[in-house]
């Protein structure tokens, strides 16, 4: 498949048919994958393989109560998990507890484990190069060492006429899927990627123009490209 086009149509595709990928396209993928970057190289990531039934939906069970505390905040007017204008968690806007103890059907998560591909993407910590360690606001650099590699993944199950989505419901209970999953202390799970043949997909992605988020210089520089003139 054309990069461009692979780039421009690899939405979120979150309902599958029940046509099981074979482990050859699987491998495929993410030997494709592999070539993501990585701060220094580090290549910090394992992939997981669910294939368990009963650690699949263990691991849903957890999802859910992660897309559960989500809703709740979105339902009450804030952006999820969002740190507040100093770059900092200020605490969420709903009790939690109580939110993730309140069913909120979902099919995708609710749904979860019968992905037909279901892989946990962790990091090992020890090997990322956190360049905004030392600041107070919530780390962002350390996520680029992994986050490519999710996003080749998607890219490559696109190009094999696969679809999915990442997911991060699952890091709301690092400890106990870490357990679960014999994640060792110094990895964290970056996410959870649900990949099958899709559905349907979107034709048409809704993104903002380049002109809207470049910008020349400074930030609040004229868009780049500029404006024609006609
Ligand atoms: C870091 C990250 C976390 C995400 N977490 C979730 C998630 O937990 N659940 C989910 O359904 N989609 C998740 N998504 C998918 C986004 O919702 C999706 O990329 C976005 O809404 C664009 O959707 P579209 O491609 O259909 O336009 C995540 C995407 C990223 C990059």
């Amino acid at each position: 498949m054309e990069l461009r086009e692979a780039m421009r149509t690899a939405g979120a595709v979150r309902r599958f048919t029940d046509t099981p990928v074979p482990d050859e396209v699987l491998a495929r993928v993410l030997d494709d994958a592999r070539f993501a970057p990585s701060g220094g190289n580090a290549q910090p990531w394992t992939v997981l393989v669910l294939r368990d039934p009963e650690i699949r939906r263990q691991v849903r069970d957890l999802a859910v109560l992660g897309w559960r505390e989500y809703t709740a905040q979105a339902k009450a007017g804030v952006r999820p998990f969002a740190p507040g204008p100093d770059g900092r968690w200020r605490g969420a806007a709903v009790d939690l507890d109580e939110a993730a103890a309140t069913p909120a059907p979902m099919s995708f998560v609710d749904e979860l484990d019968e992905a037909p591909v279901l892989l946990v993407l962790v990091a090992r910590l020890t090997a990322l190069a956190v360049m905004d360690i030392e600041l107070e606001r919530t780390s962002i650099v350390g996520g680029g060492s992994i986050y490519p590699f999710a996003q080749n993944i998607l890219l490559a199950a696109r190009g094999e006429g696969l679809g999915g989505t990442m997911t991060t419901f699952l890091v709301r209970r690092e400890p106990v899927a870490a357990t679960l999953l014999g994640i060792p202390a110094d990895h964290a799970i970056a996410g959870v990627l649900a990949l099958g043949y899709p559905q349907h997909r979107a034709t048409k992605l809704r993104r903002r123009s380049v002109a809207e988020f470049a910008h020349v210089d400074t930030f609040d520089g004229p868009p780049f490209p500029a404006p024609s003139e006609d």
